[in-house]
């Protein structure tokens, strides 16, 4: 009986996938099948509707090329190049292979700023001053009036730094050179630091158009293993000129150059590790404990003749 049972189980079970006596399928008619379906395209649509219709709106609100929170955008960070794992530069200046990545990656960073990438006669280029002085508005942050130029940055401006004369941008001579760049933040106008606010060695300098930057020993016990370090810059001024600001963002602003500044050390003590800190100082300029590289970073040297 138990097997009649489960035979007669088995066809019941047939008998609800396709019945074909009420021709239903799964307990349904056709019918009531398509006006299922209907009834859920119809439903999803409107979902789907409501959906793109509020992100639409919502994107007419806002700008293609203004932030419409400016006030979320992060400070500017400062970073370095060559940009290396754990900050760490070590190297022995009479063996090339082990100054070879940095020397690389200053010079294809570099590449964009040679003067043959910004001829005369491009026209995305402006002759701004050569000397710091104040910012370039060009205009609103929107296509109406097209592109924007940009100022021109000669490499040259960063001298035994610039990789031209020396090319191992003076790792040869144990006298390492570090790129300074203050990251791009659309619409974002540095304000020059008070007198106030700055080391020693910056105060009483006429700042009224640049945002310095100073490199000093991290810790106190490595003050007197930095040595002398050389700041260059346009101008010979070391830091970053208010001409370069506001930045319109990459739509706006194709062949924008970030104004650079360069370092060299010297005469670091040799064979052991020396922490450096480098900060840029400006009114609007913050530091944080959370984040390394706002508006400041710190790496580490470490010279070895073999
Ligand atoms: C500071 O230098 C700028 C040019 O960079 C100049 O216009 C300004 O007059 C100078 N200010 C003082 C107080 O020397
Ligand atoms: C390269 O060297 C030449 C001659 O010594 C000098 O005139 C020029 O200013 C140097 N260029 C840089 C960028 O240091
Ligand atoms: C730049 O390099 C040249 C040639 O090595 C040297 O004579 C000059 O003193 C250097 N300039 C600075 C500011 O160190
Ligand atoms: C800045 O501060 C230094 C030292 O405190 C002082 O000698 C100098 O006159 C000040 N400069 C300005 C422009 O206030
Ligand atoms: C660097 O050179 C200067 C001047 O020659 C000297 O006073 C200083 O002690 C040297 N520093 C180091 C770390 O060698």
């Amino acid at each position: 009986m138990a097997h009649g049972k489960a035979k007669e189980g088995n066809g019941n079970w047939k008998k609800f996938i396709w019945n074909s006596e009420k021709k239903e399928f799964l307990g349904r008619t056709g019918g009531s099948w398509f006006k299922i379906l209907l009834f859920y395209v119809i439903f999803y649509g409107c979902l789907a509707g409501i959906f793109i219709g509020t992100i639409q709106v919502m994107l007419l609100t806002v700008s293609e090329f203004e932030p419409k929170y400016q006030d979320r955008v992060a400070p500017p960070g400062l970073t370095n190049v060559p940009q290396v794992l754990k900050m760490e530069i070590s190297f022995d200046p009479t063996n090339p292979t082990t100054y070879d990545k940095y020397v690389k990656l200053m010079e294809s960073f570099l590449k964009r700023y040679d003067m043959e990438n910004q001829k005369e006669t491009d026209t995305d280029f402006d002759s701004c001053p050569t000397v710091p002085s104040g910012y370039i508005e060009r205009g609103k942050f929107d296509e109406s009036a097209g592109t924007k130029k940009s100022c021109r940055f000669n490499r040259a401006w960063l001298e035994n730094c610039s990789g031209l004369n020396d090319t191992t941008f003076g790792y040869k001579d144990g006298k390492p050179c570090v790129i300074i760049k203050l990251n791009r933040v659309l619409g974002f106008r540095p304000k020059p630091p008070q007198n106030s606010s700055l080391p020693d060695e910056l105060k009483g300098r006429n700042h009224s158009h640049l945002i310095p930057v100073h490199c000093a020993a991290k810790k106190k016990e490595d003050v007197d293993k930095i040595g002398i370090v050389e700041y260059y810059g346009m101008g010979g001024y070391a830091g970053f000129p208010l001409q370069y600001y506001p930045y319109y963002g990459k739509t706006l602003h194709p062949k924008y150059l970030q104004p650079l500044m360069a370092v060299q050390f010297m005469n670091l003590t040799e064979d052991m590790e020396v922490r450096i800190e480098c900060k840029a100082y400006g009114e609007n300029i913050y530091y944080s404990d959370k984040d390394r590289f706002q508006g400041r970073f710190d790496m580490k040297f470490e010279i070895k003749r073999s």
